[in-house]
């Protein structure tokens, strides 16, 4: 059991992130795309939620094919995002409010308009040939690999100028470096220090577990569904290797945070990762608990059955476990690659939206783990739901839709389906104010933004002392003022309940109750811990419950003895 003895307490266990998307958050200039400058204008804002550090998604020079994901020079910043004094004044911003920042690291792929592309497509004999996959065409056709963002879904790209195929698991302007060659492994520690040296505090590692893979492209087992074949070509058998020797080159030589995005992962396999005796990472998140709402069957469609609550618990759970003794987790409900959490955890209908995302914020920051936070949700922004495709500027979703259409298949079909899925969603301007674009910019806005913002937004949020913003601070520092909360040991409580979240975390003689109902109806809590209304400590309602019945999405944390 965790005691104030044995617990061991690190910075980053201790943070809370807020996941900024910049391309959405203040345009300062008039193009309609945000940049750094609305990120600096917005500092006051940020430091106002209590949270203390900012994962910033890239900003790094790039074509934007896949909205930065694909970044031809590292060490710049990308123009529409301002200029390197800019990102210096940005970040000594936040170092001045005592926020750090974390920053978005591409290490898997770059984008096909950088310079080691430009030369690697030159010749096969050319120095830089080798920093990426290369299949010559005389063997033949190349194994297929299923990727996610072709507009054919292959993975291999034929280039004629040296008549080879090279490959690339995400759009064909994003080819995979090959990590196999230790030349790019410190090209990309060099980076990564370079930015480290400049004075921020770690990185968000992007895709990190597909660095490593079988190189050989052997065929793919037959029969087998595309959704099992990623830990064929993720995963590879030196990614260990490889982490290792990104910690000791580089995060062993800096008091800095690391969090790998982890495709694939088991609870088996967790700690061969974040052990902090196997030197690797710190931490991972993993999509364990993200399939709700997304089809089984093909992830690009949406699946409205029924939401089996306790399934997710055991989730939670398990994860939970792993980490009891070793290792630590991260926790978060949305993200740029996801729809509003409130659109799929909660209910966005107008009756449950804010109750439903005070909700949501109370479980992120009650679990055992870093909690992340993505931006708009603090305010419970919800998805756009469009059903047209100009509306659309994801890569994913495009190629997708485009596919369908020349394949004649039932393309608007897809699209209303998807629409409750796309990342698009979550990618929609930040709703400010209620003048027009929401405060975000007054020119045309590189995506539309959500027609709700006239009510939904922060300034109408920053007066309502009851409102979903509000309640989030609030949350936010009762996390900070009880270390329990961070590190107290989880358990379940009434665990069969199809209704209801609950859970206390204990550390020493002090236990919270935490009691969350995910359903749009009362639910019965069967507990045999006393419950005294006096003992609350936050809540969505003014009275959550009745005899032990919780109001439809009541959340609420009491404190409890032991
Ligand atoms: C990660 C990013 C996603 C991106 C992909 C390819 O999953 O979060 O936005 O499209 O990697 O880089
Ligand atoms: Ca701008």
């Amino acid at each position: 059991m965790p005691n104030q003895e044995n617990i061991q307490r690190k910075w980053w266990k201790e943070k809370i992130v807020y996941q900024l998307y910049p391309r959405s958050y203040k345009d300062t200039n008039g193009d309609g795309i945000g940049d750094l400058k609305g990120v600096i204008e917005k500092l006051d804002y940020i430091k106002s939620l209590g949270v203390d550090v900012v994962w910033l998604n890239p900003i790094f020079e790039s074509p934007n094919d896949d909205v930065g994901y694909d970044i031809s020079d590292y060490k710049a910043i990308m123009k529409d995002f301002g200029s390197m004094e800019d990102f210096d004044l940005m970040l000594k911003g936040l170092h001045e409010r005592g926020i750090k920042l974390i920053m978005d690291l591409v290490a898997n792929h770059t984008s096909d308009e950088h310079p080691w592309f430009q030369e690697s497509r030159k010749s096969r004999d050319n120095l830089y040939r080798n920093y990426y996959h290369w299949w010559d065409a005389e063997k033949g056709k190349p194994p297929y690999r299923w990727s996610i963002f072709d507009k054919e879904n292959n993975a291999w790209k034929y280039d004629d100028k040296t008549n080879s195929y090279y490959f690339h698991i995400f759009s064909e302007k994003q080819p995979d470096l090959n990590w196999e060659n230790p030349e790019v492994r410190h090209a990309i520690y060099s980076i990564m220090k370079f930015w480290l040296d400049k004075g921020i505090d770690g990185f968000r590692l992007d895709v990190i577990a597909c660095i490593s893979k079988d190189t050989s492209f052997p065929e793919m087992p037959e029969n087998m569904h595309v959704s099992k074949w990623f830990p064929y070509y993720t995963q590879g058998p030196f990614l260990h290797d490889y982490l290792k020797e990104m910690n000791r080159e580089v995060f062993s030589k800096y008091d800095c945070m690391n969090v790998g995005e982890m495709s694939f992962v088991t609870t088996e396999d967790a700690l061969l990762f974040v052990d902090e005796e196997r030197n690797e990472l710190q931490t991972f998140y993993h999509f364990d608990h993200t399939g709700v709402g997304v089809s089984k069957e093909n992830f690009m469609y949406a699946d409205d059955t029924h939401w089996d609550l306790v399934e997710w618990k055991k989730i939670f759970n398990n994860w939970d476990k792993v980490f009891a003794a070793k290792g630590w987790g991260t926790i978060y409900l949305g993200n740029h690659d996801m729809s509003r959490m409130v659109s799929r955890f909660g209910n966005d209908r107008e009756a449950f939206r804010e109750i439903s995302a005070k909700m949501l914020q109370t479980f992120i920051l009650s679990m055992r783990a870093t909690p992340y936070i993505y931006n708009g949700d603090e305010i419970g922004m919800v998805n756009t739901n469009h059903t047209k495709i100009e509306n659309y500027q994801d890569v994913y979703t495009i190629n997708y839709y485009n596919q369908l259409k020349q394949k004649g298949e039932d393309y608007e079909g897809f699209l209303q389906s998807h629409s409750n899925i796309s990342r698009d969603n979550s990618r929609t301007p930040m709703q400010w104010n209620d003048k027009e674009n929401a405060g975000f910019t007054n020119a045309s806005p590189w995506l539309e933004v959500n027609k709700n913002y006239k009510t939904l937004n922060v300034a109408a949020q920053e007066n309502d002392p009851d409102s979903v913003l509000n309640y989030f601070r609030e949350l936010v520092q009762l996390r900070k003022n009880n270390l329990t909360l961070v590190y107290g040991a989880y358990e379940l409580v009434d665990e069969s309940n199809e209704q209801i979240f609950a859970y206390t975390r204990t550390l020493d003689h002090e236990q919270f109750l935490v009691v969350l109902n995910f359903s749009d109806t009362p639910a019965l809590l069967r507990t045999t811990i006393p419950i005294n209304k006096g003992n609350i400590l936050i809540s969505n309602y003014a009275e959550p419950s009745h005899n032990n019945i919780y109001d439809p999405y009541a959340a609420v944390i009491y404190k409890t003895s032991i």
